[in-house]
């Protein structure tokens, strides 16, 4: 999936977190609503993995709709508490329409940095205020992830868990539809990451989450398969994601060739029904605040 791509920890990067809340305030209306489950099914196993228990509080940082913060209020009970911090005002009126649905009383959305967790209306602060920090689908946009995973650090008691998901390789036979609009854009994806950036292995975040003080870190990876009706299906699925970010950067003169270019591609991936299959490794990294 493309989007908005860095990873480096140079500066507060609120350039790119303005242009990020933005982002996502156009994906909201429609992100995960255009028949496919995807960042739901994720949300449910980044909370399994987290292994969370009833009565414990929990903070899930880039909330977005509440695909993972809705599971883990469900595992850690009306007796627990889940706080969901998101850039976007708009994923933020999803999560909360949706915890409010389902009458989760000790659920809540906040819209706020997630990386920095400060001053934030009726989030807690104090150190050790959290059993778990949830990042689902989340860390790699944020402009300093290693500040990120020291203020989690610090939110944490000790014992407490960090559960992240992010993403491993990209489907190779989906490579040559990317490489066809490659040319078209100039926003990143979040599949092409800059040198430093702690998402280019499992290594690398490893490491990260060692430097800052956590413990045991390991790593699951598991496949993310995305099947989709027709081509025209997944257009409308690629536009509800952070994608979108990629497409508006192409020149609206060069759009058509650019869609063409791409059509050609999923023409060749396209099963005899005219639908379309999609497989992402994604990881799922849980370690413990030593
Ligand atoms: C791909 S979505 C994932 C949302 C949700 N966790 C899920 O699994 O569906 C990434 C989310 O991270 C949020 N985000 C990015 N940078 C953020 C930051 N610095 N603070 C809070 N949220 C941020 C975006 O607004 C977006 O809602």
């Amino acid at each position: 999936m493309s989007g908005v791509a860095h990873g480096g920890d140079t500066d507060t990067g609120a350039g790119l977190k303005a242009g990020l809340a933005g982002l996502f305030d156009r994906s909201a209306p429609t992100y995960e609503r255009v028949g496919v489950e995807h960042f739901a099914d994720l949300g449910r196993r980044l909370v399994a993995h987290a292994g969370m228990s009833a009565g414990q509080r929990v903070l899930d940082a880039g909330c977005g709709t509440g695909a993972a913060l809705v599971p883990a209020a469900l595992a850690v009970g009306a007796e627990g508490e889940a706080v969901g911090v998101d850039l976007s005002p708009g994923m933020v009126a999803r999560a909360r329409a949706e915890v409010d649905r389902l009458g989760l009383s000790h659920a809540r959305a906040v819209v706020g940095d997630a990386e920095t967790v400060t001053g934030l209306d009726g989030v807690p602060t104090a150190p050790g205020s959290f059993d778990t920090v949830l990042a689902g689908i989340s860390l790699f946009f944020f402009p300093r992830p290693r500040a990120a995973v020291a203020r989690y650090r610090e939110l944490l008691r000790p014992g407490g868990r960090l559960a992240v998901s992010w993403w491993g390789p990209q489907d190779p036979r989906w490579e040559p539809v990317f490489a066809a609009s490659a040319p078209y854009g100039t926003a990143g994806s979040s599949h092409r990451l800059p040198e430093d950036s702690p998402f280019r292995s499992v290594e690398a975040l490893h490491g990260v989450l060692t430097g800052a003080g956590f413990t045991g870190a390991e790593t699951v990876e598991e496949d993310c398969v995305t099947r989709f009706a027709d081509a025209e299906h997944w257009w409308r699925w690629v536009w509800s994601t952070a994608a979108r970010g990629f497409w508006e950067s192409v020149p609206e003169e060069r759009r058509q060739e650019a869609v063409a270019a791409v059509n050609r591609e999923l023409f060749r991936l396209q099963a005899p029904d005219g639908s379309l299959t999609s497989s992402v490794r994604v990881r799922f990294t849980v370690a413990r605040r030593a």
